[in-house]
């Protein structure tokens, strides 16, 4: 498989602040690839590197072989991108809109009516080609931004949240696109922060956090990686106790303790939910008790103490 997308120890700072910190991936050409983490996790900052719309502070960036910064107008003939912010034009149709962008991209003339066409069907906008943008949904301006990614012809698309906010109907319109792009061979680089769409969409997920990658896989390997198989949740009627040392507990792989919440990961929950109930440790009563095969959502908690729900 050849590599569509390459980069080494990447980063960026804003001032002080260190955005992203040492990102090294290698993406395959027609791989759906999750980019997931929380807010401010630097998900849009390495997407924009990759796209040549930044430029790193150090480290390097190669689409298809092309550096990013060096060959810059070679990479961005390979790319294209559907950003986080919608950029559509609200008076325009929807063929107008992809029009507008394919001139923007240098699309000859001759193919252009052809391209929009092609991104029109692939985000299943057809029937709605010749509707002013402003008589749209949420769901159907995001399909239409995607659409604009895909009026050029890229090789690679990079996806920047592009579920926030719609309709689940419109969800599985865009889960369908990407799909359908994938088995062009185009390469996909989707970020985003639901759990569940890394998980049912994606082929190989990063989970980032505070601009580091913390784990890389399929969800098959992020699952066989971490050091438990069940998760017991236990919310309590106040604080835990700061004593509370579950952790050492027989049979306890680890425990993560936030305010209310208490979260102990286990081999085997059954034999750990005995000692938890006779463990004084607590010192609160248990309001509500949850046990739950490990997930992407478990090993989430597991690699960074936070949450990191729908
Ligand atoms: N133009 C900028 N100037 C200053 N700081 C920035 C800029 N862009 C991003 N940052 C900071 O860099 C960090 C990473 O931001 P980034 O937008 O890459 O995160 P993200 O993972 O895409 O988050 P979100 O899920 O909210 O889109 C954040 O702390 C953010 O405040
Ligand atoms: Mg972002």
């Amino acid at each position: 498989m050849a590599d569509a997308i390459v980069t080494r120890d990447l980063r960026r700072n804003y001032g002080d602040r260190e955005a992203v910190r040492g990102v090294s991936l290698g993406i395959g050409e027609g791989e759906i690839f999750g980019l997931l983490g929380p807010n401010g996790a630097g998900k849009t900052t390495t997407l924009s590197m990759v796209s040549t719309r930044i430029h790193p502070t150090s480290g390097d960036a190669w689409v298809f072989g092309r550096h990013t910064v060096t060959e810059v107008h070679a990479a961005r003939r390979l790319l294209n991108v559907a950003p986080q912010e919608e950029s559509l034009y609200p008076t325009l149709t929807a063929r107008e809109n992809l029009t507008f962008f394919a001139r923007l991209y240098g699309v000859p003339r001759a193919q252009r009516v052809k391209q929009v066409q092609r991104a029109l069907d692939a985000v299943e906008l057809a029937g709605r080609a010749d509707d002013r943008v402003a008589t749209f949904s949420g769901g159907m301006r995001r399909r239409l931004n995607l659409g604009c990614a895909l009026v050029s012809n890229p090789r690679v698309v990079l996806l920047d949240e592009p579920t926030v906010g719609v309709d689940p109907q419109s969800r599985a319109h865009v889960f369908d696109a990407v799909r359908g792009l994938r088995s062009e061979g185009i390469t996909i680089l989707y970020t985003t922060h639901y759990l569940a769409e890394a998980e049912e969409l994606c082929d190989r997920i990063a989970i980032m956090d505070e601009g580091r990658i913390i784990a890389l896989g399929t969800l098959a390997e992020l699952l066989r990686g971490s050091s438990a198989e069940e998760m017991i949740e236990l919310r309590l009627g106040s604080e835990a106790r700061p004593s509370c040392d579950l952790a050492a507990l027989p049979g306890v792989a680890r425990c993560e303790i936030n305010g209310h919440m208490v979260r102990v990961f286990a081999r085997h929950a059954e034999p750990v939910l005995a000692r938890l109930m006779q463990s004084c440790a607590l010192g609160a009563d248990i309001v509500q008790l949850r046990v739950t095969p490990v997930s992407l959502e478990t090993i989430f908690i597991e690699l960074t103490g936070k949450e990191l729900r729908d």
